[in-house]
C-alpha cells in the first residue's frame, strides 16, 4: 500500500522515534531548525493531508477507509497507518497547534502508539461558534479566487512582536511558506479543525511522559489552555518559551529542541521501566 502521508526520517537510525506534526498551514519544513538540534534522536516528520509531499485529502481518506468529509480523525488514522507501514508501532508524538490537535486525536484513538506526547502552542478545547465561522470563511476563500492568499495575513499573528522586530528573515520565511500553502489543503484542514470536538478527556489516564509548551507571546493559545492540559496529565513538564509566539519551533528552535529532547529522554526511561519485570 502507498503510505497515506509523506514520511521523512532524520537524525539517528536507531531508538525510540520522535514524530513531529506541523502547524497549519505549513508543512514539515517548519521543523528544520529543531531537527538540526537533535542529531542523536531518530526523528520522523509527516506532512498533513494535502500539504508538503503528502497526497490529497481525498487520496488520504480513501487510503485509511474514511469518508472524505474533513476530519482530524482521518488525519490521525493516516498518521498511525503511515507509521505502521514504516514499522513504527510506538513513538513519542509531538505536534504544534494543528499538529497538537492531531496528537490529541491519537491519544483518543491510537493510545497504544504513544510512548510520550508533546503538545506545543495548542489546546484541547473545541472552537467557539465565531472561530468555526471564521474557519469556514477562510476555507471558502482558499477554495475560491483567493487561493493561498487567504492565509497570507496569518504572518502577523503567528510570530511574536520580538520576532517581527528583530528577525526579518524569519518573517520572510514564514510569509513564503504561507504563500506556498496549497489551497485544497488549507480548505480541508480548516474544515477539519472547525469540526474537532473538545478533547480534554483524551488526556485522562494517559500514563506516559508529556510536555506542554507555549511561546510566551502565542496569540492563539493561552496560559489557561496550558493549565487545562497540564492538569489532566500525570507526568508533565510545562515549558514557556520567552519572546516566541505561536510558531515557537520556528522562532526559537533551540529552546523547543531542548524541551523535546527532555521529553524524549523521559519517554525512553519510562519505556525501559515498563519493560522491567516486577
Ligand atoms: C496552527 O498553527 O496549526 C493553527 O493556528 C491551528 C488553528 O488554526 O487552530
Amino acid at each position: 500500500m502507498t503510505a497515506p502521508l509523506s514520511l521523512t526520517r532524520h537524525g539517528a537510525a536507531e531508538g525510540l522515534p520522535l514524530v513531529l506534526l506541523h502547524a497549519f498551514p505549513l508543512d514539515s519544513r517548519m521543523w528544520e531548525g529543531v531537527i538540526g538540534e537533535l542529531p542523536e534522536i531518530p526523528v520522523i516528520t509527516l506532512d498533513a493531508p494535502g500539504f508538503g509531499a503528502s497526497r490529497s485529502p481525498r487520496a488520504v481518506a480513501d487510503a485509511v477507509g474514511r469518508p472524505l468529509a474533513p476530519s482530524l480523525k482521518t488525519y490521525a488514522d493516516a498518521v498511525a497507518a503511515t507509521l505502521t507501514g514504516a514499522g513504527v508501532d510506538r513513538a513519542v508524538v509531538a505536534g504544534l497547534s494543528m499538529g497538537g490537535y492531531v496528537a490529541l486525536a491519537l491519544a483518543e484513538r491510537r493510545r497504544a502508539l504513544l510512548a510520550g506526547v508533546g503538545l506545543l502552542d495548542t489546546k484541547a478545547t473545541a472552537d467557539d461558534a465565531d472561530a468555526r465561522a471564521n474557519r469556514v470563511r477562510v476555507a471558502e476563500q482558499a477554495a475560491g479566487s483567493l487561493g493561498s492568499r487567504a492565509v497570507a495575513p496569518m504572518v502577523d499573528a503567528v510570530l511574536s512582536p520580538t520576532t517581527h522586530r528583530q528577525r526579518p528573515e524569519v518573517v520572510a520565511t514564514v510569509s513564503r511558506w504561507l504563500a506556498e500553502a496549497p489551497p485544497a489543503g488549507i480548505a480541508w484542514a480548516q474544515r477539519a479543525m472547525a469540526g474537532r470536538p473538545d478533547r480534554r478527556s483524551a488526556l485522562d489516564g494517559l500514563g506516559v511522559p508529556a510536555l506542554v509548551l507555549r511561546g510566551a507571546d502565542d496569540a492563539s493559545s493561552s496560559d489557561q489552555d496550558v493549565e487545562t492540559m497540564a492538569q489532566a496529565l500525570a507526568d508533565v513538564e510545562v515549558v514557556v518559551v520567552p519572546d516566541a509566539g505561536h510558531l515557537s519551533a520556528v522562532e526559537d528552535p533551540g529552546a523547543v529542541a531542548a524541551a523535546l529532547r527532555a521529553l524524549h529522554e523521559r519517554a525512553v526511561r519510562h519505556e525501559k521501566a515498563q519493560r522491567q519485570p516486577g
